[in-house]
């Protein structure tokens, strides 16, 4: 065994898909990339996600409590990446990268029109803000797009990398 800087041990264990949230904060939609995220909860479903303060997200996910988190299949991988390197500050990201915002129905973000998911969620904890940055969301609201039938997500490795959702395998569960 060969030891691993403890700079890339999250390379390893980056679990989910990457995401794109939205947010809306004084009249002004926004997006990012997102891959620090991990489920707390089945039903209602929690998630919880760190949302780095230096983001121009940071402040609207905190101050409307609101968000929604769209799940991009490997098609879009160039256009969120791209949103993962620039700041709503300084553009239009929607604009920008030719994503289309939908109305959301519990939530004032906008869905992603292109994604396969999309998932309206509410802000339920910060208790873990000041410390972590981390968020835990609530799932009010769950769409998935019917036309997008066997969607790739793709995992990030860090540094550009990523890993595409390979063969679907099923084994035996306790549960079904
Ligand atoms: C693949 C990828 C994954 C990312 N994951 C996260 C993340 O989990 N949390 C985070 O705060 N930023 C993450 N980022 C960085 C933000 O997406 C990036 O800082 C973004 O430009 C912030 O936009 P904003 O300033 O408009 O909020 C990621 C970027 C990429 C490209």
């Amino acid at each position: 065994m060969k030891g691993l800087p403890l700079s890339k041990v999250y390379q390893l264990l980056e679990p989910g898909p990457v995401v794109l949230l939205t947010t809306a904060h004084k009249g002004h939609a926004n997006i990012m990339a997102m891959s620090w995220h991990m489920m707390v909860e089945f039903e209602p479903p929690l998630i919880a996600c760190v949302v780095s303060n230096a983001n121009y997200s940071f402040a609207a996910l905190r101050a409307t409590k609101e968000c929604v988190i769209a799940i991009p299949a490997l098609e879009l991988a160039p256009k969120v990446v791209g949103v993962g390197n620039c700041s709503g500050r300084e553009m239009d990201k929607f604009k920008r990268f030719r994503l289309t915002p939908a109305p959301a129905n519990r939530v004032a973000p906008p869905l992603v029109a292109e994604c396969f998911a999309n998932l309206e969620c509410k802000v339920v904890d910060t208790r873990l803000v000041n410390e972590f940055n981390l968020f835990v969301l609530e799932v009010l609201k769950a769409w998935t797009d019917p036309a997008q039938k066997h969607p790739k997500t793709f995992h990030h490795h860090g540094y550009g990398r990523f890993a595409v959702d390979g063969e679907m395998i099923k084994l035996k569960s306790r549960k079904r």
